[in-house]
């Protein structure tokens, strides 16, 4: 069977994003981590930070098969808290005795749950966490997003969490 984790950041816990991802995550059993609840900090060249959170978040991360970056759309771009996050996937790639669990990202599932003012989210914003995932050796799973200019409402999203519930609990295709 197989398993997600949703990595949420928002400058508010219970706003737009948090409301969405919290009735996507209910709906389909999904553990939501708030990011800004960790203790993460931003990358280092020098790897001095090693002792925060983001090691012991990630051993969970690698554990399931499918990972759900849920953020709103702030100036075309993710939130603080998930751009640290992003950021920090580098100490999987520089830092020789974590390379072996960074390639474990490959053949693992992206997904992307956001919310903005428009019927959709900026280009920038989807492309930048796809072009992320693919450098990963990661698949896009797919993308649920809540125009929120009205603020959120669970009625009005209702279809699109029962679309992304049904998409994160597809049969992966190599089961
Ligand atoms: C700092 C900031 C920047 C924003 N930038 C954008 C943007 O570039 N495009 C957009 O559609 N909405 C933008 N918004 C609106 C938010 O994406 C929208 O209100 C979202 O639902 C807020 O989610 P939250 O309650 O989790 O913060 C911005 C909001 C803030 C506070």
């Amino acid at each position: 069977m197989s398993s997600a984790i949703a990595l949420f950041g928002s400058s508010r816990r219970h706003g737009n994003t948090g409301q969405f991802m919290d009735d996507i995550a209910a709906a389909s059993g999904i553990e939501v981590v708030d990011l800004g609840q960790l203790r993460i900090s931003p990358y280092d060249y020098n790897h001095r930070n090693r002792d925060d959170d983001f090691e012991p978040l990630m051993k969970r991360v690698l554990d399931v098969d499918h990972i759900i970056i849920a953020s709103p759309v702030y100036w075309y771009s993710v939130s603080p808290p998930v751009k640290v996050f992003l950021d920090r996937i580098s100490d999987y790639l520089d830092i020789p005795e974590l390379l072996a669990d960074g390639r474990r990202l490959r053949g693992k599932s992206g997904y992307i749950v956001c919310t903005s003012i428009y019927e959709s989210a900026p280009t920038s914003f989807a492309g930048a966490l796809t072009e992320t995932f693919g450098y990963l050796g990661m698949q896009f799973g797919g993308m649920a997003h809540a125009n929120c200019r009205e603020g959120y409402s669970r009625s009005r999203h209702e279809s699109g969490i029962a679309a992304f519930t049904r998409l994160i609990n597809a049969p992966c295709p190599s089961t």
